[in-house]
């Protein structure tokens, strides 16, 4: 089966031999996507998230036949560059939130997915530290999905969330 897709803004065609193939492995093998990082394999961890016609999505488990056909996919390799970074990855740069950075592709696109869906859902408030925390949880409404970061960062986790939600919504 083949998906034409709008990846990053740019057009791409990923064909696959099996109907159950992921998501995550068509970025990752025919996409050179580098971002999205396969942890768990099992939607638990966060590590693969991408944005999938704006929805936070583990393409560790959505199949490429599940990705509707022309669907935009937003990856961190398309968020920013290194000389005009998204406000998300400045704040995780200046508040150096991160340690091995395995988890943090999770962090930012899912962090991102969350407060441009409450922004165009009319909630251009900053979410507060306890709201942050419930997100990545999984604990918020309409956010099942948890992250986790094996090295302990959470605390400039929620520090980088929150800067980047002052300049997101400002
Ligand atoms: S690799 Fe997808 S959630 Fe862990
Ligand atoms: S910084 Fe290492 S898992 Fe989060």
């Amino acid at each position: 089966m083949t998906r034409n897709l709008e990846l990053n803004g740019q057009p791409v065609t990923v064909a696959v031999p099996d109907d159950t193939e992921r998501l995550l492995y068509a970025l990752r093998e025919q996409c050179d996507q580098i971002g999205p990082k396969f942890g768990c394999g099992v939607a638990q961890c966060g590590a693969c998230t991408v944005l999938v016609d704006g929805v936070i999505s583990r393409s560790c488990i959505v199949p490429l036949a599940a990705v509707p056909e022309g669907a935009t996919v937003r990856t961190l390799d398309g968020l920013g560059t290194v000389d005009d970074p998204h406000p998300m990855q400045a704040a995780f740069i200046d508040k150096q939130a991160a340690q091995c950075a395995f988890c943090i592709n999770g962090m930012i696109m899912g962090a991102v997915g969350w407060i441009e869906s409450r922004m165009a859902s009319g909630n251009s408030s900053v979410p507060s530290r306890a709201e942050t925390a419930d997100f990545l949880s999984g604990a918020s409404e309409g956010n099942p999905f948890n992250y986790v970061c094996r090295c302990g960062a959470h605390n400039r986790i929620l520090d980088a969330i929150h800067a980047a939600a002052v300049e997101m919504t400002s």
